[in-house]
């Protein structure tokens, strides 16, 4: 285990959701741990009047038993677009330094509007609190999303790296944190078993689903500029694509797996013109009943315009171009609203050159699946062929799984804890880099402009508890293969979850 040294966590959005939810708990978990430095604190920034103690109050609420971690918060009330705040900032960073004898590196996590994620740090830059030294390091956490386009995006690059390093800048993608994210790395590289047969001349086509239950709740006024798209499959999904496909690094380092994950993104075949309506279908979810239970349309949802064309549902068939992965067809979707919450990849391996057991006897057919369970029950699972007792040769599709449940130690830790942790001790391995953050949206760009200005691409309506509209299917069994599906509709069924 790393040593992490003494700092103090700067949280710009301070009151806000995530700070409450996700930021304070996750500390709290590290604390309890033991994995936070002997010198540490917290500062909040907000606008909101709170002091130290009030905002302690105010955290505490949203702790339950893990209240170890209040008496290391601290506040402070300022503008954080006032350039004229920032040198009380700076005193407020130095006597808090000097109080609880912590050296002066800083880490500024900013969980603000994405409005704010190019002029804080300038002016941070400005009052010379970005400035590293030999005894002292700053670093800067941007909270996802990182630009709406590709043009967005490399502007706030550009503006971040005018005054910062790259090895400054920590890009969230609370993905890359997941555990079971990071497992793809050790399935694929640390057994010899997998490898070999990784690329086009073994693997039929990957399949990625990272579904959701729930609607956009009270995120609609932020959820309908964005939608599925850019949500979650510009990001989350285009990871784990980078992560599954990529070459093997030369060495486990930061640059070096960031590297082979930029090349995958360099290679993904543009979807352009013509091709949008064909290759991505989008879906927004319509009232229905989930289980008796009615369900809003998402045009009903707080915050969602009447008319609403943003997608809540998108799927996508890409291909990789480049020598491992030519032809091999990647199936991708995501949606809110669907039957249960999953996350997982399935690597579908090519059937048998020979039927030797034919379908009339029984052979399931089918190839073997490789499926790697992000979330919920997290684990492996490898399908394959077995033979039924008895006469003859039937063959019958078995399970050979793994459910990290299973094993005596099975804590996983959550996704912002290990994220806020590697970057205490300046690991950004896990960290989107810029180049490939441009990379994705440069991807993604056309299709977005395509939606825009063609609006003969329809926007499929989708029943609430249905695994997204129909013509999605289409897409995948149109070439004779079904989407894996973890559990049935429940807009008219019931449920089944299986790994
Ligand atoms: C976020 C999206 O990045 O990821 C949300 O903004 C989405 O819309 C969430 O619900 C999903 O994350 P997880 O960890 O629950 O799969």
């Amino acid at each position: 285990m790393q040593k992490t040294e003494d700092h103090i966590l700067v949280i710009f959005g301070a009151s806000g959701d995530l700070t409450r939810r996700k930021l304070i708990p996750a500390l709290a978990e590290l604390l309890k741990l033991k994995m936070l430095p002997d010198r540490f604190a917290v500062l909040g920034i907000g606008r909101s009047k709170y002091d130290d103690g009030s905002y302690r109050v105010m955290i505490s609420k949203h702790l339950g038993d893990r209240s170890g971690i209040l008496p290391l918060l601290h506040y402070h009330s300022m503008d954080p677009e006032d350039g004229d705040a920032y040198s009380g900032l700076a005193d407020r960073l130095k006597r808090l330094s000097k109080e609880l004898q912590i050296a002066p590196n800083y880490i500024f996590y900013l969980a603000t509007p994405p409005l704010l994620y190019g002029s804080i740090p300038r002016l941070l830059f400005a009052a010379g609190l970005t400035k590293e030294g030999e005894d002292r390091w700053r670093r800067i956490i941007i909270e996802k999303p990182f630009g709406a386009d590709y043009l967005s995006a490399s502007g706030l690059n550009r503006t971040l790296l005018s005054t910062l390093s790259e090895q400054q800048v920590y890009r969230i993608d609370h993905y890359l944190g997941k555990e079971t994210v990071q497992n793809v790395l050790v399935t694929r590289f640390s057994n010899g078993i997998f490898e070999p047969l990784w690329n086009r001349n073994f693997i039929h086509h990957v399949e990625i689903t990272a579904s959701e239950s729930l609607g956009v709740g009270s995120r609609g006024g932020y959820y309908d500029h964005s939608g599925a798209l850019r949500d979650m499959l510009q990001n989350h999904l285009l990871q784990l694509v980078g992560l599954v496909a990529m070459e093997p690094p030369t060495v486990i380092s930061s640059d070096a797996i960031r590297n082979e994950v930029l090349k995958v993104f360099q290679s993904l075949r543009p979807i352009t013109g013509d091709q949008v309506s064909k290759q991505v279908i989008r879906g927004q979810y319509m009232a229905s009943h989930v289980r008796g239970e009615a369900m809003e349309g998402y045009r009903s949802e707080k915050g969602v315009p009447e008319g609403s064309r943003t997608e809540t549902f998108v799927a996508m068939k890409l291909f990789i171009d480049n020598w491992r992965w030519g032809g091999v067809p990647f199936y991708l979707r995501t949606g809110k609203r669907l039957p249960t919450r999953v996350t997982e990849i399935v690597v579908h391996f090519n059937s048998s050159p020979h039927s030797l057991f034919g379908q009339q006897e029984g052979g399931t057919g089918k190839g073997n699946a490789l499926v790697i369970r992000i979330q919920p029950d997290e684990g492996i699972l490898l399908k394959f062929g077995m033979k039924v007792q008895g006469a003859g040769f039937k063959v019958q599709e078995a399970n050979m799984d793994f459910h990290y449940k299973d094993l005596t130690d099975s804590y996983i830790p959550e996704a912002y804890q290990r994220l806020l942790l590697d970057c205490m001790q300046g690991d950004s391995t896990l960290y989107a880099r810029g180049d490939a953050v441009e990379a994705a949206w440069r991807f993604v760009d056309p299709i977005l402009k395509a939606w825009q200005e063609n609006h003969d691409i329809p926007l499929h309506g989708y029943p609430c508890g249905t695994w997204g509209p129909e013509i999605a299917d289409q897409m995948i069994e149109g070439e004779d293969h079904t989407w894996r599906y973890p559990c049935k509709n429940l807009a008219d069924d019931g449920l089944y979850c299986e790994l």
